[in-house]
């Protein structure tokens, strides 16, 4: 369930968009908003292009034409959900969370639990810093900072990453967390602590252990993972599930690396904790791993928050094939594209970058095949061309293809697979439509593929279905702005740009009223925008300042506001009036001239097809009348 729209608009507005910003760039005063150097890190800039428009609850920058509000700022430089950002914003303005924020009273979770989680959260944030004061207070020759040595992990590192030390004592942290006043079943809920089998008391689960936290995106510490010093079982031991930690639903390291994967518009995935911390000290920062498992439709969903672009980096081992081999599917059903790597003389992207260098992993990730082309080629080792061979390949391919969400990026594929395998496409298609296993029938189902189905389809992989799910669970239905054309985009953006601009349109009067210019609008959803923002514009004009800011939540592609036009939506100096007004009022006339010529043309094609209507030609001269007018007055 989600948040109520009114809720939503409550914590957005108590939000201060130029004090969020601030913890990561200084902005300056400038005209009705603030300016700064742009703080994401794809854009260095010596001067400054980050306009925030604090009024308007929005930002842009000029230079890398990044744009968005106070909600999508969160996601697009810390990873957050808009669950997440929706409560950390509200934490930090004191508004406190009831059941009756929610749509229909119903929270996803109920709220005695909630401040439950944050009792947990508070014990681990205990347990993480007293790990990382403990790795700074161990000798320089003991054996973790050794380690450390040998990993050459760096300081900065370590700190970015909150990496610490578990000592080597079975009541070290436990100690530390009864001297905090953390009651003892918190911390063993929280996977701190167990209880002894025998006798009284609780011990430490992790113990002489490097000390991996794995964060949240609001900086809350959700889990750890343990590595072994040097030799041992098990090589990592993980804090199990709890109530504030779902291994199937958290990347590691996003909270660090989301600023950089919204930046290169790119991610790698990798496998391990040591992967991700290394290949971000040597340079890489648009990372995350999956912690050992494999990957899920919830890791997929985080991931298209943020970008489309997907480079799959696993182990050259066979789990690690594995994991890519079932990640394919994950991936493709989220209407993302993923490509792979297979690193073959290194055990791992860690062991690579330190063998080979930087520049040499770059390149590999420049020249990363699509994934599906690298699980094809593992598929085909032994694959000889007989038609049983190729009977076998297409039943592991099928349930890839069933998922599908590009049907263009599929029928590309469907392309590729007919030529390496030397099948023609009725054959692919037909061995696509759900008879491929066909086993009851024999020889006739092949010639029969369209009268006669066969039913008896395997039943999916958990992981296949999981993943047909996802692709089915479309997060929040959007406004689908990006198909509109650019004149009405134009007159979109330019007129919820300002009040005064919005009145120009809003207060058309005959021939042309609003409402009628709004039956001209071809694009739905910028018709519906605009209706909509008449509304709020007539009740309430400082609701309407915020508008864009709110419709960046719900349209599909927000930077399409931003661009296009000469005129900035954000701009927080002075405005030329006349200007302003000679733009609107160009774009309402070039609407009503698309919509004219539409008109005629169909009229003329209904003419070709019944000439005698007289009534038809009289409503076709009329229409050329009006066009010859408008042309007129627009050249005037
Ligand atoms: P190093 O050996 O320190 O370089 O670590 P790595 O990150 O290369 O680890 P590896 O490739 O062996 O494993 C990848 C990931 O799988 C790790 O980061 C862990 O998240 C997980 N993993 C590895 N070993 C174990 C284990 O013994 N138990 C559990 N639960 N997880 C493990
Ligand atoms: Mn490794």
């Amino acid at each position: 369930m989600g948040f109520k729209q009114e809720f939503i608009d409550k914590v957005t507005q108590a939000s201060n968009l130029v004090e969020i910003i601030s913890q990561y760039t200084t902005l300056k005063p400038s005209g009705r908003g603030h300016m700064g150097r742009c703080p994401f890190p794809d854009h260095q800039e010596k001067t400054a292009s980050f306009s925030v428009s604090e009024f308007k609850g929005v930002y842009h920058c000029f230079g890398c034409k990044k744009s968005g509000n106070v909600v999508s700022f969160l996601r697009d430089f810390n990873g957050m959900n808009f669950r997440e950002a929706i409560e950390y914003l509200a934490e930090r303005n004191g508004i406190v969370i009831t059941d009756d924020c929610y749509e229909n009273n119903r929270p996803d979770q109920p709220l005695e639990n909630k401040d439950h989680k944050k009792t947990l959260l508070h014990a681990n944030k205990i347990a993480a810093e007293f790990f990382r004061e403990s790795l700074k207070r161990q000798a320089t020759d003991s054996p973790v900072r050794q380690y450390v040595l040998k990993r050459k992990l760096n300081p900065e590192t370590l700190e970015e990453f909150q990496i610490g030390y578990a000592p080597n004592e079975w009541e070290a942290l436990a100690g530390q967390l009864n001297r905090s006043s953390i009651p003892h079943a918190v911390s063993e809920e929280a996977q701190l602590l167990k209880r002894r089998k025998e006798g009284t008391g609780y011990f430490d689960l992790f113990r002489d252990r490097l000390m991996f936290p794995i964060h949240s995106p609001t900086g809350e510490v959700l889990a750890f993972g343990g590595r072994i010093i040097e030799q041992g079982e098990p090589k990592y031991l993980n804090s199990p599930e709890t109530p504030v930690f779902h291994k199937g639903s958290v990347l590691y390291g996003l909270a660090q690396t989301a600023k950089h994967v919204r930046s290169e518009d790119l991610v790698l995935v990798v496998e391990g904790y040591m992967d991700l911390v290394s290949l971000y000290q040597a340079g890489i920062k648009n990372v995350v791993a999956t912690m050992g498992t494999a990957l899920t439709p919830d890791h997929a969903k985080l991931i298209k928050r943020l970008t489309n672009n997907v480079v799959v980096l696993f182990d050259g081992d066979d789990a690690g094939k594995m994991a890519a081999e079932r990640s394919l599917p994950i991936l493709l059903s989220q209407g993302l594209f993923p490509r792979g790597i297979t690193l073959t003389e290194a055990k791992d992207p860690d062991e690579f970058v330190i063998k080979f260098g930087l520049d040499a992993l770059k390149k590999e990730i420049e020249k990363a095949p699509d994934l599906f082309k690298v699980i094809l080629k593992s598929w085909m080792t032994e694959y000889r061309g007989e038609a049983s061979d190729k009977v076998k390949l297409v039943d592991k391919i099928k349930p890839v293809f069933d998922v599908m969400a590009d049907q263009r990026l599929k029928s590309l594929y469907a392309d590729d697979l007919c030529q390496i395998m030397g099948v023609n496409k009725d054959w692919l298609r037909n061995s696509f439509q759900g008879n491929a296993a066909g086993r009851s029938q024999g020889f006739g189902s092949f010639a029969n593929a369209n009268t006669q189905r066969n039913f008896v389809t395997e039943t999916p992989t958990p992981v296949l279905a999981a993943a047909s799910e996802a692709a089915k669970a479309d997060e929040n239905a959007q406004i689908k702005i990006s198909d509109a054309s650019k004149v009405e985009l134009m007159l979109l953006q330019n007129t919820l740009k300002s009040r005064a601009n919005f009145a120009l349109m809003s207060d058309l009067q005959e021939p042309l009223t609003f409402t009628q210019l709004l039956s001209q609008i071809k694009h739905l959803g910028v018709r519906q925008i605009l209706e909509n923002a008449e509304q709020v514009y007539r009740q309430d004009a400082e609701k309407f300042d915020r508008l864009v800011s709110q419709l960046i939540d719900k349209i599909d592609k927000p930077e399409l506001l931003f661009q296009n036009s000469k005129l900035d939506i954000a701009q927080i100096g002075e405005f030329d009036e006349e200007k302003e007004k000679k733009l609107i009022v160009d774009l309402i006339s070039r609407i009503q001239q698309e919509f004219i010529k539409d008109q005629a043309k169909r009229l003329a094609l209904d003419l070709k097809s019944n000439t005698t209507d007289a009534e038809m030609l009289r409503q076709f001269s009329e229409l050329q009348k009006s066009r010859l007018a408008l042309k007129g007055e627009s050249k005037k």
